[in-house]
């Protein structure tokens, strides 16, 4: 049933990769290279089934086209799974193994660090291939992408705010930060820097302690950050906070934070537009660890970094565009404005180029 699976989900090239040796067993799923190199993370997970597997890395691969496409890079989507546990089945055999795949892919996936990996795998798959991003930044890694992050999720916001109040004064606001880990801390940080007013909650009491002794946030409860009187709710923890039960408490008239899926189905992505909320969609805001590592491709620059986060205002600013054009959700606006981009890059490729000459033919005399 694979090629019916993958004719839904539009997968170009999904490759299963075996080596007894190693004890590798690994997915890597290409979903849409019209754009250029498939690039996504390596993800190393104890799956219950092979199909559990499959099914992820094909949700995954998918949703690296949306992102990389609508923040306007030139990357395909793709995302590769390594069945396995991580604190156990780990080797240098088996990334290395790996590598060796992804090589014979010949540039057609470039593999990053997901779930379950850290540096020290990826530079065992470095071993192997030239195709890899996040390796250490003494061989040209462009090292923590969160700050970066957090960064692109502050030109995200101010989009945002453009669109709901007419103005970008971040620090007229108040908002309510749900996780402060490495992207949500950055986060809060930034939003202090602008006098705003910030609530802020994690399940790990020591960082709410830092964000209130460091930043100045003040703390909530877990359950409470949804009921908290803030402008901005701002997801940067898990996915899925978006929902059924979550949605009728907020006050918000903004959601803008960097989880990844935080709406937990479309229908209520309807229903945040009914009730006049403004979603800045996930995977467009928090690009910028995709756009910090995709620059390693080139030779990573810190200040070509900084300059790439802030597309992140323009490209949400063309998703409200959309969402008001076709008077359609915010979510789906971002998902047509990725679309029209394959398509549209795919069809100017399509004249003949000609050829420089006519290889291997013969001329007499
Ligand atoms: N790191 C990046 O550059 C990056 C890029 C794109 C997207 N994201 C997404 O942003 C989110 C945060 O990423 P991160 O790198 O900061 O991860 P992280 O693990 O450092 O931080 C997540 C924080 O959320 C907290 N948390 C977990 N469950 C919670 C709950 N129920 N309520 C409150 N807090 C809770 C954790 O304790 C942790 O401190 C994730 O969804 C990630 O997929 C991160």
């Amino acid at each position: 049933m694979i090629f019916e699976t993958i004719a839904q989900t539009g997968h170009e090239e999904v490759v299963f990769c075996h080596n007894p040796h190693a004890g590798l067993k690994a997915i890597v799923a290409i979903h849409n290279s019209v754009l250029g190199p498939a690039l996504g993370g390596l993800r190393m997970w104890p799956y219950a089934t092979e199909q559990e597997a499959l099914d992820d890395v094909l949700r995954l691969s998918r949703g690296m086209t949306y992102k990389a496409a609508v923040s306007g890079l030139n990357l395909g989507g793709g995302k590769a799974v390594i069945w396995g546990d991580p604190n156990k089945d780990k080797s240098e055999a088996l990334f290395r193994a790996f590598g060796r795949f992804v090589n014979s892919l010949n540039g057609r996936y470039i593999t990053a660090e997901d779930v379950g990996i850290d540096v020290n795998d990826m530079e065992y798959v470095f071993r192997e291939t030239d195709y890899v991003t996040g390796v250490h930044q003494v061989h040209g890694g462009s090292g923590d992408p969160s700050p970066f992050t957090a960064y692109g999720t502050m030109q995200g916001l101010m989009a945002a705010l453009q669109v709901k109040h007419g103005h970008e004064e971040v620090g007229k606001l108040s908002y309510a930060v749900q996780g402060a880990g490495h992207v949500g801390m950055q986060f809060i940080k930034l939003l202090r820097e602008q006098g705003a007013k910030v609530f802020v909650t994690d399940i790990n009491p020591s960082l709410v302690q830092k964000a209130v002794a460091d930043y100045g946030a003040e703390a909530v409860g877990l359950e409470d950050i949804y009921d908290v009187d803030a402008d901005v709710y701002s997801p940067c923890a898990l996915g899925g906070t978006v929902n059924e039960h979550t949605l009728p408490r907020l006050k918000c008239k903004i959601i803008c934070g960097a989880a990844n899926n935080q709406l937990s189905t479309e229908a209520i992505g309807d229903e945040v537009g009914a009730r006049g909320i403004l979603y800045a969609p996930d995977y467009a805001v928090n690009a910028g660890g995709l756009m910090n590592v995709s620059l390693e491709i080139d030779g990573y620059n810190r200040e070509r970094a900084m300059r790439m986060m802030r597309t992140i205002y323009y490209n949400l600013g063309k998703i409200f565009m959309i969402a008001d054009r076709d008077n359609i959700p915010t979510y789906k606006a971002a998902d047509r404005m990725a679309e029209e981009r394959i398509d549209t890059m795919g069809k100017i490729k399509l004249p003949y180029m000609g050829q420089p000459r006519f290889l291997g033919r013969m001329r007499q005399g």
